[in-house]
């Protein structure tokens, strides 16, 4: 049956989704599939091809392994967003130390897509009551408090001119639906706004905004560099930073321009590129 006599199923990709994607934003290549392990991992295998085409969009309807920052799984359920850009970068390498960067402007770019959609439909009187959207360091996206949205910044170990980002969006997986420990941590754009939302539609607002901010020079760019610094959910709050072989307690105080987060302990400013957040009710 043609695509447009069937029923819109808005956590689907048509034929037509697809071809809209290619049109409409800056992917040059893209795979869906039904179900695979992961997005990230596709996407790595591609990368050791010699003649692949990018930007390189992975999507998959169902993700059986997803996979979170360090040794953590990424649930996901029917409803969710999950994909991953991989990048050709220019011929420097990209060191560990500008990933927060990288996921930082990726997460800004999904806070702007994120407030674009719930500013949808509603009228301009409202606009000002809408959820917040905010950056938690260096690659979480949090609607009111909440994680929405999680970023995991890859580089192929053998292709170091390839950048990959990972991003899975509660879209219209409820999270109602999810294991008891994350319900107590994340949101989805369906129960902070009680409607649905079609997961082209979200993916074509993330890219657009993607392809805005992910020139390797625009990472530095004032207007980016003062965005993190706005949305930033930790400034202010009391944390804590687990850096693997020791913890840091202390006051957050931004971000600063390498994408470092800056905590402030008796008085001294300590900046990190690297760490697990825990706030510190
Ligand atoms: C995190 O919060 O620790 C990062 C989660 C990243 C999840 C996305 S879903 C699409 C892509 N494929 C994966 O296996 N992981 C990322």
């Amino acid at each position: 049956m043609h695509d447009n006599l069937q029923p819109t199923n808005l956590n689907r990709f048509s034929e037509a989704d697809l071809r809209r994607l290619e049109r409409e934003t800056f992917v040059s290549r893209l795979e869906l599939h039904e179900s695979i392990d992961s997005t990230n991992n596709r996407a790595l295998q591609l990368a050791q091809g010699q003649h692949e085409e990018y930007p390189l969009l992975v999507l998959a309807h169902s993700q059986t392994a997803g996979r979170g920052r360090g040794t953590n799984t990424w649930w996901s359920d029917s409803g969710a967003l999950t994909f991953s850009v991989m990048l050709a970068t220019d011929s420097t390498e990209l060191p560990m130390s500008r990933w927060p960067q990288v996921s930082l402007t990726v997460g800004y770019a999904v806070c702007e897509a994120l407030e674009s959609l719930l500013a949808w439909g509603v009228p301009n009187e409202s606009l000002h009551h809408l959820p917040t959207v905010q950056l938690k360091w260096p690659n979480d996206v949090y609607l009111e408090g909440k994680k929405i949205c999680g970023i995991l910044v890859e580089v192929p170990r053998d292709r170091q001119q390839r950048l990959l980002m990972g991003i899975g969006i509660n879209v219209n997986n409820s999270i109602a639906q999810a294991p008891e420990e994350i319900q107590a941590i994340a949101t989805a754009l369906c129960d902070a706004t009680g409607r649905k939302f079609a997961l082209s539609e979200v993916l074509v607002e993330v890219l657009k905004h993607l392809s805005n901010h992910l020139d390797a020079n625009q990472l530095w760019s004032p207007a980016i560099l003062e965005g993190w610094r706005r949305r930033c959910f930790l400034t202010g709050r009391s944390i804590q930073l687990d850096l693997g072989t020791h913890h840091s307690a202390g006051i957050c105080r931004g971000i600063n321009d390498e994408g470092a987060l800056l905590v402030e302990q008796n008085g001294k400013l300590e900046a990190h590129l690297a760490g697990v957040v825990t706030v510190v009710e």
